[in-house]
């Protein structure tokens, strides 16, 4: 009886003991749902117990579970244990993935490492994921990334490297990695991802990430997590392979430029740089515009826009390689600055449409006439336009200005100086005829001599007169010689004012 007694109570035990083995993972589930901690020793402690160093050392040398093609099972399509907590994987599909999975998985197992799963999807909150603490799929094909892991994975290192995966095939990029508070390594290389898996970065812990050979990544993202609050949380492993595709604004279309990331950290430079423009309060902003040769060095040329920001002078100490500036809608009166500040040398579009800016005088042999190919200078307070200081560069197609809005002083130097040169020059200067008079005196082209040109016009006909007078005055002085000669001659003296007149040699000479 007591025997019988004991066996019975012992199978019971043991039978609840099997019973909470099977369903432990349920219940721990259970208790995620409820959103509270599970408790984190708990259910890896079997098997954290003594894991092998090789398998380890993968951690920490910050590389997953990862065995070559030539380790695989002999029997295409299965999976075998490498050690007692390790299981090796290759060559599943769909119908063959769960099935061998839950064979070779056991309690103990916490490295995975599938080779080439051609699956449609990968369903991740599976139980048999839930206690790895390496997971690998790699050089395989997966369809469609769903579900999440399980809240408190143990997950460190995730390896979905070369899948064929898009970032439509995952669930949402924040989601299937939301759980994963001890993952520190993260391989998605040679996949087709276009979105950067920001919520890692957001999470504050230190993680390496591999995101090499997807092309198509935007650099933005790249940036963000560059940014983002601490840098130093993000490493980029094969970061020379690691590539980004930055949009670039060209004059009227898109491209796509793909860069590597180390040239995000020049956009991290020009930031700190643009801050450095003065007046320090202006809050330009800078991007960059395009790529450039200059000898066999690829140079980042920059755009500077510091329009609209009440500036009474231009800015100073621009970026380096700054070649376009865009300071419209400010109330600078001098140029004095273009030829004064050498960050100003590079410089080849200048835009200071609505200023107030009076003439062009401190332009005059400064780098930026040289170089310039449009300045736009419209809707100033230009009354002249003084243009010796532009002509070396006109001539030549491709410079281009634009003065359309100035209200020019209309004297007859504007009609001899600035008109002639207007139509002479009008491929450069292809708002010309907009170029209007003080007054509505109308364009500058249409400016009309007789109109414009009277003064001088007055003066002229004066020395008519003075010519007339003095072609009476010689006339007079003729006919009084002649006059004085006739009575030299018949009544034999000189009369006055000749006879007072004092001897020269030459007279003698007459005599
Ligand atoms: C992930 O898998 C790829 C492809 O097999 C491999 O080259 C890479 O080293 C693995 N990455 C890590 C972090 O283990
Ligand atoms: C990958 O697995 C599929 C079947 O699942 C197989 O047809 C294919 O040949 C395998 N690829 C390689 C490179 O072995
Ligand atoms: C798990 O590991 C423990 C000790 O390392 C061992 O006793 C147990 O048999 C293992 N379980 C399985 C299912 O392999
Ligand atoms: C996460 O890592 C810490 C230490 O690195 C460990 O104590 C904890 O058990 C891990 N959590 C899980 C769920 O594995
Ligand atoms: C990669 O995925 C695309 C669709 O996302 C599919 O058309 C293509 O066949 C896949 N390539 C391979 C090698 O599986
Ligand atoms: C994914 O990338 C591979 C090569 O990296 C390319 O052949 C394939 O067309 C891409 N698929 C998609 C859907 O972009
Ligand atoms: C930095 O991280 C902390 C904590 O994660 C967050 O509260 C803070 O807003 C972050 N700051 C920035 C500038 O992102
Ligand atoms: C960033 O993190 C490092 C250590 O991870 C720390 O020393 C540094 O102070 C942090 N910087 C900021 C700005 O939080
Ligand atoms: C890779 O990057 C390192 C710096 O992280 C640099 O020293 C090295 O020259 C680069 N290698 C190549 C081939 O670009
Ligand atoms: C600087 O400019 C940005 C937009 O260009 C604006 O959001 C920000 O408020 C400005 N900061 C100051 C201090 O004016
Ligand atoms: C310069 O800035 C003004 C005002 O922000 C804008 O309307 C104009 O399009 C800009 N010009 C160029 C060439 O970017
Ligand atoms: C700046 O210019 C705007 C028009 O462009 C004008 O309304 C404003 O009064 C000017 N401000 C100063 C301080 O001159």
């Amino acid at each position: 009886m007591k025997t019988t007694c004991c066996s019975l109570i012992d199978s019971a035990l043991w039978g609840l003991v099997v019973y909470l083995l099977l369903h432990l993972p349920t219940i721990e589930m259970r208790v995620d749902d409820l959103e509270q901690p599970a408790p984190r020793e708990q259910p890896p402690a079997a098997s954290t117990q003594r894991p092998e160093p090789p398998h380890v050392q993968y951690l920490n040398l910050g590389k997953c579970f990862h065995m070559p093609r030539s380790e695989c099972p002999p029997e295409r399509g299965s999976c075998r244990k490498v050690g007692p907590v390790s299981v090796f994987c290759c060559d599943l599909d769909s119908a063959r993935l769960k099935d061998a999975l839950s064979d070779s998985i056991t309690q103990n197992t916490t490295f995975l490492h599938v080779l080439n799963a051609t699956i449609d999807e990968l369903d991740l909150s599976q139980a048999v994921f839930r206690r790895l603490a390496s997971m690998a799929l790699t050089d395989g094909s997966i369809g469609k990334i769903s579900g999440q892991f399980p809240k408190y994975s143990s997950i460190a290192c995730l390896n979905i490297s070369n899948n064929n995966l898009t970032t439509a095939n995952l669930p949402s990029m924040h989601r299937p990695f939301a759980y994963l508070y001890n993952l520190t390594v993260l391989d998605a290389s040679a996949n087709n991802l276009t979105e950067f898996p920001l919520s890692l970065v957001r999470s504050n812990k230190k993680i390496s990430v591999d995101l090499s050979r997807n092309k198509y990544l935007p650099c933005k993202h790249f940036q963000w997590a560059l940014e983002a609050n601490n840098s130093s949380l993000v490493t980029f492993l094969q970061y020379n392979q690691t590539f980004c595709a930055l949009d670039l604004q060209f004059n009227w279309f898109k491209d796509v430029q793909i860069v590597q990331i180390d040239h995000l950290k020049k956009e991290k430079e020009l930031n700190a740089n643009c801050r450095k423009i003065k007046p320090l309060d202006s809050n330009c902003s800078c991007v960059f515009e395009r790529l450039e040769l200059l000898g066999d060095e690829v140079t980042r040329l920059v755009a500077v826009d510091c329009s609209q920001r009440h500036l009474k002078e231009m800015p100073t100490d621009l970026p380096p390689n700054t070649v376009k500036l865009n300071v419209s809608y400010n109330n600078i009166t001098s140029l004095q600055a273009v030829g004064d500040d050498p960050t100003y040398e590079h410089l080849r579009q200048l835009f200071l449409d609505y200023n107030d800016v009076t003439n062009i005088i401190a332009l005059e042999g400064t780098k930026f006439i040289d170089n310039f190919m449009v300045f736009s200078i419209g809707h100033n307070k230009l009354k002249t336009i003084h243009t010796y200081v532009l002509s070396n560069r006109f001539g030549t197609t491709g410079p281009v200005l634009s003065i359309a809005g100035n209200r020019i002083v209309c004297d007859c130097n504007a009609e001899k100086m600035i008109k002639p040169w207007l139509q002479e020059n009008f491929k450069n200067i292809p708002d010309y005829k907009n170029l209007e008079c003080q007054d509505n005196l109308g364009p500058v082209v249409d400016l009309i001599e007789s109109k414009v040109c009277h003064t001088p016009r007055d003066w002229t006909d004066y020395i008519y007169y003075i010519i007339g007078l003095e072609v009476l005055v010689l006339v007079l002085l003729i006919s009084k010689v002649s006059y004085d000669y006739w009575v030299f001659k018949t009544a034999g003296y000189l009369p006055w004012p000749a006879n007072k007149m004092p001897r020269l040699p030459c007279d003698w000479l007459c005599e």
